[in-house]
């Protein structure tokens, strides 16, 4: 009696050794599967994640623009400009310095086809005031001093528009100040006929400020995708547009 329980005590444990052992290796065989997955675009895109967050999300905290979802044609544009020059940030013309047009095709595309949820809306703590004037600015634009609804470009829902415009929500409020500012002075520039060059040079630095609080401060609704490509309606021509 007491052999027979030993002999089962003893296929019992083996039994549970065998179990283990089939967990352990099955684990390792789809670890083994995921890094094989891994190996692709996702994993060469690595080094963005440390400033640009976890594919290309980012925060509307800080200074670094979201990449995930804007339309490729305007992230590949901007991959260019940092290559040849037109932005200049050192980080970004020293990673693609050596990157051939068709891979910047490429990481554009991965970034695009990402559809990912934004970041909630940054409270800005600023004067109604001035936050009411940076709304009728990106809605209606000031006809007196000329300047145009930023929704005719960027798309009803500020969302962007197919195939060359971005959109400007779930962006950090110090990154918009500084991009528009960039356009103003002349640091950076888009490829020809640049049209927010025309939009910057007539916004005033309160209104560039009240503009970015605004924007900052709008939540995303749905699912944040751009325009589909359309004639924008202002008398400012832009490169990648619709004639
Ligand atoms: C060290 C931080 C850092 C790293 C790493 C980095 N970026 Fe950037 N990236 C920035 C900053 C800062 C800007 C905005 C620069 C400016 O002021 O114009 C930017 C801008 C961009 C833009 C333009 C976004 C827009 O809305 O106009 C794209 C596209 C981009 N990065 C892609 C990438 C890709 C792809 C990689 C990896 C190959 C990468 N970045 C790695 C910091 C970084
Ligand atoms: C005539 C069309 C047009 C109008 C009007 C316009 N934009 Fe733009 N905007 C563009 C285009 C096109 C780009 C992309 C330029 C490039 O390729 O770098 C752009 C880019 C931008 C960017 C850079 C976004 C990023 O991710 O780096 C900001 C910020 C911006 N616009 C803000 C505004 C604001 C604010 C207004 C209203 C005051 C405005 N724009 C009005 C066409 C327009």
């Amino acid at each position: 009696m007491q052999n027979m329980l030993f002999r089962i005590t003893i296929k019992l444990a083996f039994a549970v050794i065998v179990f283990l052992y089939s967990l352990l290796a099955g684990s390792q065989a789809v670890q083994a599967a995921e890094t094989v997955i891994t190996d692709s675009m996702q994993q060469r895109m690595q080094a963005c994640t440390v400033c640009h967050g976890k594919e290309g999300v980012s925060t509307n905290q800080g200074y670094f623009p979201r990449i995930a979802g804007k339309p490729a044609g305007y992230l590949y544009n901007q991959l260019i400009n940092f290559r040849d020059g037109r932005r200049h940030n050192l980080v970004m013309s020293h990673l693609l310095q050596n990157m051939s047009d068709a891979y910047l095709q490429e990481i554009a595309l991965y970034y695009s086809a990402l559809e990912l949820p934004y970041p909630p809306a940054q409270s800005s703590g600023l004067a109604p005031t001035l936050l009411e004037k940076g709304k009728q600015l990106v809605l209606y634009g000031d006809k007196a001093r000329d300047i145009p609804a930023c929704v005719a470009c960027h798309g009803e829902a500020m969302t962007g528009r197919m195939p060359t415009t971005p959109g400007l929500l779930g962006l950090p409020r110090d990154y918009v100040v500084a991009q528009i500012g960039a356009w103003k002075s002349g640091s950076r520039k888009a490829l020809a006929p640049d049209c927010m060059v025309e939009v910057a040079k007539r916004l005033s630095t309160q209104d560039i400020y009240a503009v970015s609080s605004w924007l900052s401060s709008q939540l995303v609704s749905g699912t944040g995708h751009a325009a589909s490509a359309s004639k924008q309606k202002t008398a400012i021509a832009c490169a990648g547009d619709k004639p």
